[in-house]
């Protein structure tokens, strides 16, 4: 064949290959969500195979090996007892609650570790939904908006206290960036930064995460506050919405099936763009390679390049540790 272009020369040794390759992964793009409990006992989560949640000192043990890998962040998920939880989630404001204490634990441990924090009320509210719920004399249920902001602002300042350096409202209550910064910044906490989940959908993958805390909403779904997965528009507009209330991070959820999203925000945006992983991504790459069926080390690097590909300069994932080993050839 006359042929003068040839994209196989491109391919043609590993030299070259690692020349030319656009998207590289390292430990220091990961970001490693930890769950965690009040038990002294750590507990595997029966709807994550391999993941557990810890206890505090164990989470030390164990985050500290993993920063140790060059995985430079953590986000944390406490499970909360069942009797600590009410209707107006009030033990998320408890300063000596469980998260202030295991933030205060890891930066002690470890004060090059940055500590990003979960902003939602899911897991201390005993109607497991991320805000305070209404219902009126036909028992049908409205997130309150307003009344919701006003307990994660007092979340994220119990966080900011503790020592947390990122906190991350994912609960997708309209006005929270703006009135988050607000409340950080009359306390003086104007180094703590905000990683909004900027376009969080309503997705059927975070079904396994749920198991992990006991978190699922008690009746209903989630559908008034998170994106409907059939929409992109929309996470433009929240992209700007976000960015003008002085969000410092974006964030995209779930990664994998939504990296249009995630390169439409970067495209819309110049702030930095995480995205996460979720728990039925995982679920979903761990239960095949576990029975044979893909290779795991293959599949997980894989996914987490294309997530970068698509435009994540960050990506939350439970896989964090072993792709951190496998970047490292440890
Ligand atoms: C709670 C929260 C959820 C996840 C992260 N923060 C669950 C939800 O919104 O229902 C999901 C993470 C995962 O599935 O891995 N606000």
């Amino acid at each position: 064949m006359n042929l003068p272009i040839r994209p196989r020369r491109n391919r043609r040794s590993l030299a070259i290959r690692a020349m030319v390759r656009e998207t590289t992964l390292s430990p220091n793009d990961l970001i490693l969500p930890v769950f965690f409990h009040e038990d002294a006992e750590d507990t595997p989560i029966a709807s994550m195979p391999g993941c557990t949640r810890w206890s505090i000192e164990s989470l030390v043990r164990e985050v500290a090996e993993v920063h140790a890998l060059g995985v430079p962040a953590v986000v944390l998920f406490p499970k909360i007892e069942e009797v600590l939880k009410n209707p107006t989630a009030d033990e998320s404001f408890n300063d000596e609650g469980l998260v202030p204490r295991v933030i205060r634990a890891l930066k002690e441990a470890m004060p090059s570790l940055c500590v990003i924090t979960d902003v939602a009320l899911d897991p201390y509210n005993s109607d497991g939904h991320d805000g305070i719920v209404r219902r009126n004399e036909r028992g049908e249920m409205t997130i309150l908006n307003d009344e919701t902001v006003e307990v994660l602002c007092k979340q994220a300042l119990s966080h900011a206290r503790a020592g947390a350096d990122i906190v991350a409202p994912s609960d997708m209550m309209d006005g929270r960036i703006s009135a988050i910064r607000s409340a950080l910044d009359a306390e003086g906490f104007t180094d703590v930064s905000i990683m909004s989940y900027t376009a969080k959908y309503a997705s059927a993958f975070y079904g396994p995460f749920r198991g992990a805390l006991d978190s699922a909403p008690k009746d209903g779904d989630k559908k008034t506050y998170q994106m409907d997965p059939g929409n992109s528009r929309e996470a433009i507009r929240e992209t700007f919405l976000d960015e003008a209330e002085g969000a410092d991070m974006l964030m995209v959820k779930p990664a994998g099936p939504y990296l249009d999203i995630i390169l439409k925000v970067r495209e819309s945006s110049q702030l930095p763009v995480a995205a996460y992983q979720v728990s039925g991504e995982y679920l979903m790459l761990k239960s095949a390679s576990s029975a044979g069926w893909l290779d795991e080390r293959a599949i997980v690097l894989e996914s987490l390049t294309g997530i970068k590909r698509a435009g994540a300069d960050m990506i939350l994932t439970y896989f964090a540790k072993s792709a951190a080993q496998w970047l490292s050839g440890k």
